[in-house]
C-alpha cells in the first residue's frame, strides 16, 4: 500500500520531557488511522508534529516523498496536510459560509473576500466559483442547509462538523482530527463516524484521528497505533489492539481483561 507520510525514529523532547520517543509510523493512501493512548501519551504533539507547529528533536517525517522536518506550517497546509483542534476555534460571530470562506486557500491568495465590494465582474465571477467550492465542503459534512447560521449558535456537533469543512477547503488531502467527537451525544457520534466514513472512502480523504471514545475508535479504524509515555507501544487492527495485553496494560493498569 502506498505510503502517504512516514515518520522514522521521531522524537519531540521539551526540556526533559520526552513527548515523543523513536516514533516510527506510517500513514497510507486510503486508511482511517487511529492515535490513541493515555492523557499525556503524545497523541498531541504527534499533530503538532505533522502540521509543523514543532520540529521534531531527531528523526525525519517524509510526506509525498520529501522529508518535511523544517517545512512551514502554511506550506504543509498548500501540500494538503490540514488538521482540526482539540478544542474548536470557530469564528463564532461569523456565518458558517463566511467560516469556511476565510480560510479557503484561493480566497486567501487573491484577497478575493474584500472582493464582496468589487464590482469587477471577473472578480465576481470568481468569487461566486469560491462560494460554491465552500457550499459544497459544508455539503461533504451536511452543514449545506445552514450557510447563514452563526457559528457559535450551532449545536456543538454541528461545530465539529464545521471545523472540518474548514479544513476541507483548505484542498487538503489528509485530514488530522484531533478527538472530533469530543462533547457529542451517542446521536451525534453516530452521524460523525458515518461522515467521517464517507469523507475517507467518497472522496478519497487520508485520516489521520486522535479519539478517547473506544467504542469509535474500534468502528471507525483501518488501523490503529497506540502511544504511551511517548513511545508506541502497538500497532494493529481494531481486533489486535482490543486483544493487545501492552495496550490493556497501558490504559488499566493490567486489571481488566478487555479494552
Ligand atoms: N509545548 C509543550 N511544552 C512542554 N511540554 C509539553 C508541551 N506540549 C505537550 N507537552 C507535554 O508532552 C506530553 C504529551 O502531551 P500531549 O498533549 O501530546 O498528550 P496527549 O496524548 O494529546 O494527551 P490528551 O489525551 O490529554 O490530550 C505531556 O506530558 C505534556 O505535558
Ligand atoms: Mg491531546
Amino acid at each position: 500500500m502506498d505510503k502517504v507520510l512516514e515518520l522514522k525514529k521521531v522524537s519531540v523532547n521539551f526540556g526533559g520531557l520526552a513527548a515523543l520517543r523513536e516514533v516510527d509510523l506510517d500513514v497510507r493512501r486510503g486508511e482511517i488511522l487511529s492515535i490513541i493512548g493515555p492523557n499525556g501519551a503524545g497523541k498531541t504533539t504527534l499533530f503538532n508534529l505533522l502540521t509543523g507547529i514543532y520540529r521534531p528533536t531527531s528523526g525525519t517525517i517524509t510526506y509525498k516523498n520529501t522529508v518535511i522536518n523544517k517545512l512551514k506550517p502554511y506550506r504543509r497546509v498548500e501540500l494538503g496536510l490540514a488538521r482540526t483542534f482539540q478544542n474548536t476555534r470557530l469564528l463564532k460571530n461569523m456565518t458558517v459560509l463566511e467560516n469556511v470562506l476565510v480560510v479557503h486557500a484561493e480566497c486567501n491568495k487573491e484577497g478575493i473576500f474584500a472582493a464582496v465590494f468589487n464590482s469587477r465582474a471577473h472578480l465576481r465571477r470568481k468569487r461566486e466559483a469560491i462560494v460554491q467550492e465552500c457550499v459544497e465542503k459544508l455539503a461533504m459534512v451536511g452543514l449545506e442547509h445552514k450557510l447563514d447560521v452563526l457559528a457559535g449558535s450551532l449545536p456543538y456537533g454541528e461545530q465539529r462538523l464545521l471545523e472540518i469543512a474548514r479544513a476541507l477547503a483548505t484542498g487538503c488531502e489528509v485530514l488530522l482530527l484531533d478527538e472530533p467527537a469530543a462533547g457529542m451525544n451517542a446521536v451525534e457520534k453516530a452521524e460523525l463516524v458515518k461522515k467521517i466514513k464517507r469523507l475517507s472512502k467518497q472522496f478519497s480523504i487520508d485520516m489521520i484521528l486522535i479519539e478517547h471514545d473506544m467504542g469509535m475508535v474500534m468502528e471507525i479504524s483501518d488501523r490503529i497505533v497506540v502511544l504511551n509515555y511517548g513511545m508506541k507501544i502497538a500497532e494493529g487492527s481494531p481486533r489486535q489492539i482490543q486483544n493487545d495485553p501492552n495496550v490493556i496494560n497501558a490504559y488499566l493498569g493490567g486489571e481488566a481483561e478487555e479494552l
